[in-house]
């Protein structure tokens, strides 16, 4: 698309001037936005970037290692892998409340990517993937100049506590612009084709408490979901699935036991921007086999619940 081509050579040439010889530092969250930005600043300025992907043990399975893998084998850049999962779910032990969750999170987030930034010498400038419905959405929200990122983000302030300037190459661009930049700058399809994936991530596909072995028994009964959505080739035409897990346990039977486990649920919308969404209409056929492989294939669940909630009145995420 020369379109995208010609975009791509101009925001080179801008980071370039912007930063010019400096340090950049960039948080990489495995989203196509933070993805396509370390990868436009990479091209431009290579190893003054530093991204710091930070794994705060409420991946989905195997997600930490395939965005790694992803970055390690496909660009060159300067990748840390913050493996910070203890300290977030020691600060998340006995929390169960919605926004104290996200607040833990989001505070541990700052501390966190802070001491990783203060390794890198000399850095001067943050690169955000900030699109244009983020520009316009702060603006109207402040009234001022924009440089917050909505506020259920996981960096929001960053910038200006570390005392750092601004790097943000995606703010004229909609969320398919980014997508066709991130198929021009080489990002695989299944990567860019990805479902939203919030800052919390399975903190608030786990309400309640959350536990380890809740967390292991999510991880497995999400990706047996997801996995029969990629078999019947529905994920394209789904906004956003995933499983959740319930705080409680039911009973049931299994072989000539008697079994007393948790329930899982399952989500999938269609939506344009998330702000409103239908539940998908799944067949009953695709259900039943969903709910029996998750019960065969995830020890610890015997029971799965399809959540046929729209939004409104419900919201995407079960917190
Ligand atoms: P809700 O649940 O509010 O979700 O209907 C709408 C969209 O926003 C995502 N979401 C979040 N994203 N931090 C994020 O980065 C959050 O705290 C958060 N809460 C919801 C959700 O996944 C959906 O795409």
């Amino acid at each position: 698309d020369w379109t995208m081509g010609a975009y791509r050579e101009e925001m080179i040439a801008k980071i370039r001037e912007q930063v010019g010889d400096k340090k950049v530092i960039c948080a990489l969250s495995g989203g196509v936005d933070s993805s396509v930005t370390g990868i436009l600043l990479h091209e431009a300025i290579g190893d003054q970037l530093t991204c710091v992907f930070v794994d705060h043990g409420l991946l989905r399975l195997n997600e930490a290692e395939q965005v790694v893998a992803m970055f390690r084998d496909n660009y060159n850049l300067n990748l840390i892998h913050a493996d910070e999962s203890d300290l977030f779910l020691g600060a998340l032990e006995g929390v169960s409340d919605p926004e104290v969750k996200r607040k833990t999170i989001g505070k541990l987030f700052i501390d966190v990517f802070q001491k990783y930034a203060d390794q890198i010498e000399g850095a001067e400038f943050l690169a955000q993937g900030t699109l244009y419905p983020d520009v316009i959405e702060s603006v109207s929200f402040s009234g001022g100049p924009s440089v917050t990122i909505k506020s259920h983000h996981n960096v929001g302030g960053l910038p200006e506590k570390m005392g750092l300037k601004l790097v943000e190459p995606l703010r004229e661009l909609f969320k398919d612009e980014v997508r066709a930049l991130g198929h021009e700058l080489g990002l695989p399809a299944s990567f860019i084709g990805r479902h939203p994936f919030p800052g919390p991530g399975l903190a608030i596909r786990c309400p309640g408490e959350i536990t380890r072995d809740k967390l292991e028994i999510l991880r497995k009964a999400d990706a047996v979901y997801i996995d029969q959505i990629r078999k019947h080739g529905l994920y394209d035409e789904i906004w956003q699935a995933f499983a959740a897990i319930l705080p409680m346990r039911t009973v049931g039977v299994m072989g000539d036991g008697r079994t007393y486990d948790y329930a899982v649920a399952l989500r999938a919308v269609t939506s344009v921007d998330g702000m409103t969404a239908d539940y998908y209409p799944f067949n009953h056929e695709f259900l039943g086999e969903t709910a029996t492989r998750i019960i065969n294939e995830v020890k610890g669940v015997n029971r799965v619940f399809y959540d046929c909630t729209s939004k409104p009145p419900g919201t995407i995420e079960l917190e």
